[in-house]
């Protein structure tokens, strides 16, 4: 790649020793909180249920992707966070789900055609229908100054500095997009950028347990060396024949299907259980849907609407 120019923190860099003391300080609110424990779900009394995860935030209520979407699931109770980081020309995470910006800003292009500045000039909320009964959080939704209309553009920062924030435990669901002109570059600032937090490891302090995802496995085998400790999910629309015993590709440990999938072939979650593979389905926003994800039994549901799903199942 090259137009993207280095921003902090380098790809590969340890933090110094004051940008270490910074991000102690800056997590300092949320010691005391140890991560959620448990391998195959959320621990409730005496038995499991799968974790909920909130698809690019709650984002059936608010735009997908703003601080005011991740804020309300964390206000609703979400286990998780569920995000797609994609890379600006100058090198910045942030977190869009398209290639291009038309369907949820009033800019256009491509994403990587762009350096964060040109995203910060947009508006990143007012595509979107919120319904009337949806009631704003009292958080700093938009992240613009008081009199300014924007919701601005989420940077992968701004998120982790949120769910480190939060003082409680939380699952974050990072997905890298591919393809993209910028290839394994998104993954090595991605783990950079874990790394500067302490969120390479799955037990950090903060209570944040990060986990990667991707539909590209070549993605997921990159990353197994540069983040070992962290699991990866292989995100899937579509099992191959020679799969459906529930093998997942080495160096992938949690099968990530589609709700379809899962319907299609309810028996494929048993096989990735008996292979001692986790599942992990989207985009469950159903109820229908969620009771046969709990008849399943399945170890995460990532849904759009965390509420609906956490009173489902009777949280
Ligand atoms: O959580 C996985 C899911 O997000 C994958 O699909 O297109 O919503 O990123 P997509
Ligand atoms: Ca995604």
């Amino acid at each position: 790649m090259t137009d993207v120019t280095p921003t902090s923190p380098e790809p590969g860099a340890e933090p110094t020793g004051a940008e270490d003391a910074e991000r102690r300080a800056f997590t300092a609110n949320a010691e005391g909180t140890s991560g959620s424990g448990t391998l195959n779900g959320v621990a409730h009394g005496r038995r499991l249920r799968p974790m909920v995860v909130a698809h690019r935030g709650s984002s059936a209520a608010l735009p997908e992707h703003t601080i005011g979407a991740y804020m309300r699931a964390i206000a609703e109770g979400a286990d998780g966070l569920e995000c797609d980081v994609r890379l600006t020309r100058d090198g910045h995470l942030v977190c869009i789900h398209d290639g291009r910006l038309n369907r949820v800003s009033n800019g256009t292009g491509r994403v990587s055609r762009h350096v964060l500045a040109e995203l910060d000039e947009l508006d990143f909320g007012s595509w979107h229908p919120r319904p009337a009964d949806v009631e704003l959080v009292d958080v700093d939704l938009a992240g613009s100054a008081p009199d300014d209309p924007r919701t601005r553009v989420l940077t992968l920062e701004r998120l982790l500095d949120a769910a480190v924030g939060a003082g409680r435990p939380l699952q974050l669901l990072i997905e890298t997009k591919h393809p993209t002109r910028y290839g394994a570059e998104v993954e090595d600032r991605l783990v950079a950028m874990l790394r500067w937090y302490g969120l390479d490891k799955p037990h950090d302090d903060t209570g944040v347990r990060v986990t990667l995802m991707s539909f590209s496995e070549l993605a997921m085998r990159r990353i197994r060396p540069l983040a070992p400790d962290l699991d990866t999910v292989l995100l899937t629309e579509f099992v191959r024949p020679d799969r459906r015993e529930g093998r997942l590709p080495i160096g992938v440990n949690v099968a990530g299907p589609g709700i379809r999938v899962v319907k299609a072939n309810p028996g494929l979650v048993a096989a990735w259980h008996r292979r001692g593979h986790r599942v992990f389905v989207w985009t469950v926003n159903e109820p229908r849907d969620v009771d046969l994800m709990m008849e399943l039994g399945v170890d995460a549901i990532i849904t759009d609407r965390p509420r609906m799903v956490l009173e489902r199942i009777g949280q």
